[in-house]
């Protein structure tokens, strides 16, 4: 089973970027944690990060065409900005996590609405890093089960 781990814009500053609200470890660490975890799952992971809206697209609509089963993914700023998200996720119709390290309704009033939540099997925030181990275990048993994107 191939799920994609997508991070949008800015994550790749983890590690150095607001420690505080987004803690110490690097995107790479994070991934590597979730390598260490898909192992146990028996799935495998594929890995993208870009800081371009168009090219985050590019990426979703390209997964309709490999082999990807789900798609785990935090979309960083532009969670409360993008309809064009929103709609390559439901366009493709693969079923997709989203997740965010912070909690995104404890923070300023414009983080708390996401654009995707509405077309996202779920969502995780507020756990940090755990939240895309967290993401992985529930979107991996859905699949398992059988159901479909929203
Ligand atoms: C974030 C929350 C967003 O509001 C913010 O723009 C980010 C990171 C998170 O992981 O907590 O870039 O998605």
């Amino acid at each position: 089973m191939q799920i994609l781990v997508i991070n949008g814009p800015n994550l790749n500053l983890l590690g150095r970027r607001e420690p505080g609200v987004y803690g110490s470890m690097t995107l790479a660490e994070i991934e590597g944690e979730m390598v260490k975890a898909a192992q146990d799952l028996q799935v495998s992971l594929t890995f993208f990060q870009s800081n371009h809206e168009g090219a985050l697209l590019d990426r979703i609509h390209a997964a309709a065409a490999d082999d990807t089963a789900g798609i785990i993914i935090n979309p960083g700023a532009f969670t409360h900005t993008s309809i064009a998200l929103r709609d390559a996720v439901s366009g493709v119709a693969i079923p997709t996590v989203e997740v965010h390290l912070s909690n995104i309704h404890a923070r300023e009033a414009f983080r708390a609405h996401s654009y995707l939540a509405a077309v996202a099997v779920g969502q995780v925030c507020g756990f940090g890093p755990q939240g895309y181990l967290m993401a992985l275990c529930g979107l991996v048993s859905r699949l398992r089960k059988g159901l479909a994107a929203p």
